[in-house]
């Protein structure tokens, strides 16, 4: 995709269904490939990121095959995972994608054989020893190198207490994939709680995991049985990004006359940190969960208003993180300064998002400083029309889109395409929910 030309847009109004959650698909696709039978999910989402998941499950010698609107992944147990210890490493291409690499560096570190990691430009500056680490105190082979590409080699693991060191959901899946295959329990401690997606669907599958409680208290982590216990496939419907739909939402929220209905939008509460700052900053926005198996499912509704800034603490950022340049855009465009603290992992996403976020906005004419660990907004920004780049990051180049339609003249976007990690009918949901304005 050449250069992508933003038009300044008017009121967001429509019914929206976004492409299935990228974290729920990617553990689907992954976990079908260790299940005992066919796992069959519908609504996977279909950008190049979990391409990237199911392509390795498929050089790893499992079928995964298209029904309909199902992808159904033909499991063989563990076992089915391991390859000849002495045949050279297996290459597995992650593409853009930093959940393949780390939950399949857990899953192959303790099966059998030899795996050669490897991935685009971006994901192979992003760092990994945030897993080899700990994945070692389990008895894990993997090469001392913090970046892509990274041989990992299946080792018998044995049960330890490992601690993430990050709040990580990533890092938590991959010791806990890891730990499942050790010769006896671990316990897998993170210094907050993330998102659980890896509990709840290995909990459907009948792998019993259990609480943690430490010194009479509970801990955020979890108990994971050793012994490669069997897991029974998943049956599952893949409910809508609510990451995708936060663009939208926002664009609602920040538009006059809008009024935007998401359906069928995943609603688990580790998920929806953006929600309730969006509520905060005073944003019209509601939820409401209408299904709750494995994974709270239901509605967003958005209507146009003002916004105010908001301070972001700490501890409200695993929540949001993914949505946080998002919320940036958000504070630079309300009345009011934001700040947002404690963010310092964005700098190791596809992109140094605090970087890229603060240079978009300055460009739209925004006042936007980095902090060290995130984002200062001084809010109240008109913004006019600009040219941007995504910097190889499709979250970067959908908050260009927002920024570009609330500015006052046509703005250009290098890098487009990248949007089609996550969603790549992005900018034809956007033409047909939100039409231009003569501003
Ligand atoms: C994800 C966890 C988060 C998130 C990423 C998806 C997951 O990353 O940013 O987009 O599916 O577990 P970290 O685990 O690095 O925080």
């Amino acid at each position: 995709m050449a250069d992508v030309d933003l038009k300044p847009r008017g009121a967001v109004r429509g019914v929206l269904r976004v492409p299935g959650d990228k974290s729920v698909s990617h553990r689907a696709l992954l976990f079908g490939a260790f299940a005992r039978g066919v796992t069959r999910a519908r609504g996977l989402a279909p950008g190049a990121d979990v391409r990237s998941s199911r392509g390795v499950v498929e050089a790893l010698g499992i079928a995964v095959r298209d029904e309909g609107d199902a992808v159904l992944v033909a499991g063989r147990g563990w076992d089915g995972l391991h390859r000849d210890p002495a045949a050279p490493p297996l290459g597995l291409d992650c593409g853009n994608s930093g959940t393949t690499t780390r939950l399949a560096l857990g899953l192959l570190a303790g099966g059998r054989g030899r795996f050669l990691l490897h991935g685009d430009a971006s994901l192979s500056r992003r760092p990994m020893r945030r897993v080899a680490e700990p994945l070692a105190r389990l008895g894990a082979r993997l090469e001392e190198r913090d970046t892509l590409p990274l041989v990992v080699e299946g080792a018998p693991l044995r049960g330890a207490r490992v601690e993430t060191g990050v709040a990580s959901a990533q890092v938590k899946s991959a010791l806990v994939l890891a730990a499942l295959q050790a010769d006896g329990p671990s316990v897998v401690v993170e210094p907050e709680p993330t998102r659980d997606h890896t509990e709840r669907l290995l909990r459907a599958m009948g792998v019993p995991l259990g609480p943690v409680t430490e010194d009479g208290r509970a801990r955020a982590g979890l108990t994971v049985p050793g012994g490669a216990p069997p897991a029974a496939p998943l049956e599952i419907t893949i409910p809508g990004d609510p990451s995708s739909a936060a663009f939208f939402v926002a664009l609602a929220c920040l538009s006059p006359g809008s009024e935007l209905r998401v359906e069928n939008v995943l609603l688990n509460p580790g998920r929806i940190g953006f929600y309730r700052l969006l509520a905060r900053m005073g944003a019209d926005v509601a939820w409401h969960e209408e299904v709750s198996s494995p994974e709270p499912c239901g509605t967003i509704v958005a209507r146009g208003g003002a916004l105010r800034g908001v301070e972001v603490g700490a501890h409200e950022v695993v929540d949001a993180i993914d949505e946080l340049p998002l919320l940036a855009v958000c504070g630079a465009l309300a009345e009011g300064p934001t700040t947002i603290r404690g963010a310092a992992e964005l700098r190791v996403k596809e992109s140094d998002r605090i970087a890229a976020t603060v240079a978009l906005l300055r460009a739209f004419g925004a006042q936007a400083d980095e902090l060290p660990d995130g984002l200062a907004l001084a809010g109240g920004a008109r913004p006019r029309g600009a040219a941007v780049d995504a910097r190889h990051d499709h979250r970067i180049a959908m908050c260009a889109a927002v920024m570009a339609a609330r500015a006052s003249s046509a703005s250009r976007l290098g890098g487009a395409e990248w949007v089609r990690v996550s969603w790549p009918a992005f900018f034809d949901e956007l033409e047909r929910l939100a039409p231009e304005a003569a501003r």
